[in-house]
């Protein structure tokens, strides 16, 4: 038996006696397989073993990286709460005793990282603190202050929101995940129905999969809910308004693409693409053909030519496209940060972004 999996097991009997009977009889072995069978017990996974070369998790990380580290943040380690005082213990998936330990049970308010607290979070407080991402408007301001909006400057560098941002979307104005361009009002959290508005109210806790019998008993009409729309606005200029909301969001996703393209090459005069898989993400296009190779896609060749405009429109493109739910997590916010940047890089090139709709 691995230390990792020791650890677990261990883990899931102290926990065990600390349940009431009920539940364990019922399910706590059906409970153990499902978050073995999810992402956070998935203990294989980069996001736990990114640092065993180094020996352990950086304290920047480990709130979000590591068991041990996510204790240390609750204060559940006797250190104070709401800080990484220790680096944490490589290999370790985020278990049943971070979620379950008493401190975590109790947890109700949150910070983000433009310093704003969330409040009556409940069950949901532990998901909030580790997919709240690590930027904020905030951040690009505070990069950008005194620059010339449209001048590249060598001082620049792509700012990345993260990975997995539910949380920063859903509370959209509130916590200013998104790079929120000045004199534009931005919706604030996705007040959903009480039965699907947390969370934990959507997402299984132990799987991470979204229980989608309850959103399609109300959104009838549809077969998945990948087609859930409430609104009827064309947000993308298509011409189509038939499909789900996550229709609007994938073209105005590609139109803020060409946009990134089409600026980078006319105003800062240096050909940029994007590489969903590749950190940092946005790379010099040095052959210009608008995609980047392998080749390409290797941090020496990231992106260098940032101004303003660009990066503040490029940290909306990765925000929406790290958040894999961010049409169900909050589509008025998302879709007016991607409207705004578009709108944005237009002031600069010529982009037809009169046929968008803004929320
Ligand atoms: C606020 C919580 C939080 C903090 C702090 C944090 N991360 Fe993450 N990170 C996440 C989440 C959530 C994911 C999950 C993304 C996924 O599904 O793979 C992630 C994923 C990653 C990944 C995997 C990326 C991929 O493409 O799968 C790397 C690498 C990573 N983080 C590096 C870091 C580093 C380095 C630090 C410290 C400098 C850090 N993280 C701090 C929350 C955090
Ligand atoms: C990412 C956080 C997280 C992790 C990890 C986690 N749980 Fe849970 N667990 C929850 C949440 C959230 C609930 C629901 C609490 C609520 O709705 O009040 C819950 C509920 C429970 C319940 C009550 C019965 C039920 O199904 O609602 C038991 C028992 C339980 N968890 C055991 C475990 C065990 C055993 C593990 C490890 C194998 C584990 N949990 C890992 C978050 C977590
Ligand atoms: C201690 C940090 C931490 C906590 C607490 C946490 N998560 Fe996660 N979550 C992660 C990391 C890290 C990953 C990515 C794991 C991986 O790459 O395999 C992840 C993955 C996920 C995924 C799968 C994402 C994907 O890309 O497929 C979902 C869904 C999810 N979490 C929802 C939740 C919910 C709901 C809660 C609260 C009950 C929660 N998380 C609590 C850190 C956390
Ligand atoms: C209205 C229901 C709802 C709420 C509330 C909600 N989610 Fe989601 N979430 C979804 C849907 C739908 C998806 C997209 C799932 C898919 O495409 O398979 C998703 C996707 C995700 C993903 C990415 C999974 C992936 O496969 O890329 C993560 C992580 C996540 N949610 C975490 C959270 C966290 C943390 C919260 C609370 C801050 C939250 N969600 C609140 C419905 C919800
Ligand atoms: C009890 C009924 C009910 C349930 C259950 C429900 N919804 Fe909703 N949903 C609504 C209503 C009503 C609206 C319109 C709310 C508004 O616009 O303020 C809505 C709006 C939405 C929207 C916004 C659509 C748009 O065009 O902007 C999305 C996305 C969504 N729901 C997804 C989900 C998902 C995913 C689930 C399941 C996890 C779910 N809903 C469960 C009633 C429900």
């Amino acid at each position: 038996m691995s230390a990792t999996r020791l650890l677990l097991s261990f883990a899931a009997l102290a926990l065990a006696a600390a349940m009431p009977v009920a539940a364990q009889e019922s399910s706590l072995s059906e409970i153990t397989e499902a978050w073995l069978n999810g992402q956070h017990g998935d203990y294989r996974s980069p996001s736990y073993t990114h640092w065993n070369e180094d020996g352990a998790v950086p304290t920047d990380c480990a709130a979000c990286h590591s068991a041990t580290g996510f204790l240390d943040w609750l204060g559940a380690d006797d250190t104070a709460p709401l800080s990484v005082e220790h680096p944490a213990t490589i290999n370790t998936a985020i278990g049943c005793v971070a979620c379950h330990v008493s401190e975590a049970e109790t947890l109700d308010s949150v910070p983000f990282p433009s310093g704003v607290t969330i409040g009556a979070l409940g069950a949901s407080a532990t998901c909030t603190v580790c997919h709240q991402g690590r930027a904020s408007t905030d951040t690009v301001v505070a990069a950008t202050r005194g620059l010339a909006p449209d001048a590249v400057s060598e001082e620049l560098s792509f700012i990345n929101v993260h990975y997995d941002v539910a949380a920063a979307v859903r509370y959209g104005a509130e916590v200013r995940g998104g790079f929120q361009y000045e004199g534009r009002s931005y919706a604030s959290r996705f007040d959903h129905v009480p039965s699907a508005n947390s969370c934990v109210a959507c997402h299984a806790p132990h799987t991470g999969e979204v229980e989608t019998e309850g959103c399609l008993s109300c959104h009838q009409g549809v077969s998945d809910i990948t087609e859930i729309r409430t609104r009827l606005a064309d947000f993308d200029g298509d011409g189509a308004t038939d499909g789900g909301i996550r229709d609007e969001f994938e073209g105005l996703h590609a139109i803020l693409h060409d946009a990134i393209l089409t600026y980078a090459r006319d105003i800062a005069e240096a050909p940029i693409g994007y590489a969903e898989d590749s950190f940092p993400y946005f790379f010099a296009d040095s052959d210009g053909d608008g995609r980047i190779d392998a080749s390409e896609a290797v941090f020496p060749n990231r992106y260098a030519s940032w101004t303003p405009r660009l990066l503040g429109a490029a940290y909306n493109y990765q925000l929406v496209a790290k958040d894999g739910g961010a049409w169900a997590h909050n589509p008025a916010y998302a879709i007016q940060l991607l409207h705004d940047s578009v709108a944005s890089l237009s002031e600069r090139v010529d982009l037809d972004a009169g046929r968008l709709a803004r929320p």
